[in-house]
């Protein structure tokens, strides 16, 4: 990489898998937070839209809430935020806004902050909380920060687009897993810096999770509409993964190093997982990829694990509550809460032949369907160091829910992440709430016209579950020469 312009540099500074705040934004943010120049200001009360509100809602609210954002309304403009100060206030005490998962508690403190973090501190909770108390006064408009500006949304600097070649007709009333074959048309070796997602249709868009099919078998299996059902996975050899996306995950970017592989000549098949809807809908979902003109230092490798079925071998589900007396079993009963499912992955030392690396984590992900409310990942290390502590958790997320699943990036260097490496255990606990208080378990059983929750057993459709972690992680290019 040559000398970068200031407009080179922006995708570093922008949230690696976010659309991230700018800096500035937080650093001003923070400013309006500390009461200290306000003396300065007679008579006017530190608290208010144009101080110490306005710069908070820019950092940490018009990423979604602005036009053309993910949100359905502005938070924007003075009037805006008022006419929303009410209900706002309430969504911002419980923390389901802004919508971040991931929070540290007694059972698990995450040694790395993430980047792009939209968790509010409980100080700047309350300052808005008062200030919708107090009235929302709006203050001297001449204190209020300039507007914020936004790049477009959807991935920055994609190179190219991938949808689907026709509308695709959902079948009402029932999960469909389809798998699509795309020619990315790539004659070398190509190196992907960041990718995203466009639902076509959103109401019934569950998940896609974009594979790399290098001896090009998908397209050998697709009927005459370009697709071909697909439970469980693609169905071709050496499939790997190219990308996982749920709803809230925002674009992913891994940055100017880091790029996940291609090669030449390979194909990619998109599963898409519709679920069921009341009425007949077509769907047209893309795929955005930005390719890297050069090789990376780094290669990002996107690794999923959990969803144990078995108490033995190397990935194994570990006794729980619940369990018949035959020994382990995934099931959920109805009307369940606080039930955990937990399994650990042993890596092995070698795959075939070839010795696994120790490999960095650059961003972790939970994933589990409605009723999950809680996933924790931790590892456990075989070989500890100063640096890699002999227990370490990766991921807690109190704040689990289906509609804002994202991965978390470590605010860390490339070569200060966390490390899962041969013999060390990865832990993953996931915690379910199969009652009407959980109001996605609700939102189905009214969908799907049931009187009680279900009897949840692991499973790819909608109302069974999952205890899936997203790990992504990363190794230096020139190991793998
Ligand atoms: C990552 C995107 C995102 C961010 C950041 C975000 N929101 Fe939202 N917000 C949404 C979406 C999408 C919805 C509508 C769906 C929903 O309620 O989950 C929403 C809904 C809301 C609602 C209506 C809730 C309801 O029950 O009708 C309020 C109020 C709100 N947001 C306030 C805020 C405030 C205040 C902030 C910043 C402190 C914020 N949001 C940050 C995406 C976001």
């Amino acid at each position: 990489m040559g000398l970068a312009s200031s407009e080179e540099l922006m995708p570093t500074l922008r949230a690696l898998l976010s659309s991230a705040a700018a800096p500035t934004i937080a650093a001003a943010s923070l400013a309006a937070c500390s009461s200290s120049s306000d003396t300065n200001d007679a008579g006017d009360d530190p608290l208010t839209f144009a101080r110490t509100i306005e710069p908070l809602v820019q950092e940490k609210c018009q990423t979604c809430h602005r036009e053309g954002g993910v949100a359905p309304f502005p938070l924007v403009t003075y009037e805006d935020v008022k006419g929303m100060g009410a209900l706002a206030k309430l969504k911002v005490q419980s923390r389901e806004m802004p919508p971040w998962g991931a929070f540290d508690d007694p059972s698990c403190t995450v040694n790395h902050a993430f980047r792009d973090d939209l968790t509010l501190t409980d100080e700047q909770i309350d300052l808005f909380v008062r200030w919708v108390e107090r009235g929302m006064p709006l203050g001297d408009p001449a204190k209020r920060p300039p507007a914020r500006a936004f790049g477009a949304t959807g991935l920055a600097d994609k190179t190219a687009t991938y949808r689907l070649p026709a509308p695709y007709a959902v079948v009402p009333g029932k999960d469909d897993i389809r798998c699509f074959p795309i020619d990315p048309g790539f004659s070398d070796d190509t190196w992907i810096g960041g990718s995203n997602v466009v639902p076509g249709d959103p109401r019934v868009v569950h998940h896609v999770i974009v594979y790399v099919d290098p001896k090009r078998q998908g397209v050998e299996k697709a009927g005459a509409d370009g697709s071909y059902p697909c439970f469980g996975g693609p169905n071709v050899e050496e499939p790997s993964l190219l990308l996982a996306w749920a709803p809230g995950v925002p674009p992913t970017s891994y940055g100017e190093e880091t790029g996940l592989k291609i090669p030449k000549g390979a194909h990619l098949v998109m599963q898409v997982h519709y679920h069921p809807g009341d009425e007949a809908r077509t769907d047209q979902t893309s795929v955005e990829l930005k390719t890297l003109p050069y090789k990376p230092g780094y290669v990002a490798q996107v690794i999923l694990a959990g969803n144990a079925e078995r108490a033995d071998g190397i990935l194994r589900l570990l006794p729980g509550p619940n369990d018949p007396p035959s020994g382990p079993a995934f099931v959920i009963p109805p009307n369940a809460k606080g039930h955990t499912e937990s399994m650990e992955l042993t890596v092995p030392e070698k795959i075939g032949d070839v010795a696994v690396p120790e490999l960095g984590v650059y961003a972790v992900g939970a994933h589990m369907h409605w009723a999950g409310v809680d996933m924790k990942i931790e590892v456990e290390r075989k070989a500890p160091s100063a640096a890699q502590p002999a227990a370490e958790c990766l991921l807690g997320t109190p704040k689990y829910d289906f509609n804002w699943q994202r991965a978390y990036q470590y605010d860390a260097p490339l070569d200060g992440l966390p490390t899962v490496g041969p013999g060390d255990k990865l832990r993953f606990t996931c915690t379910y709430d199969n009652t009407t208080d959980n109001r996605h378990v609700a939102r189905a059983m009214n969908e799907l016209r049931m009187s009680s929750p279900p009897e949840i057993r692991l499973g790819e459709t909608t109302l069974d579950e999952m205890c899936l972690g997203v790990l992504v992680t990363v190794r230096r290019a020139s190991l793998l020469d």
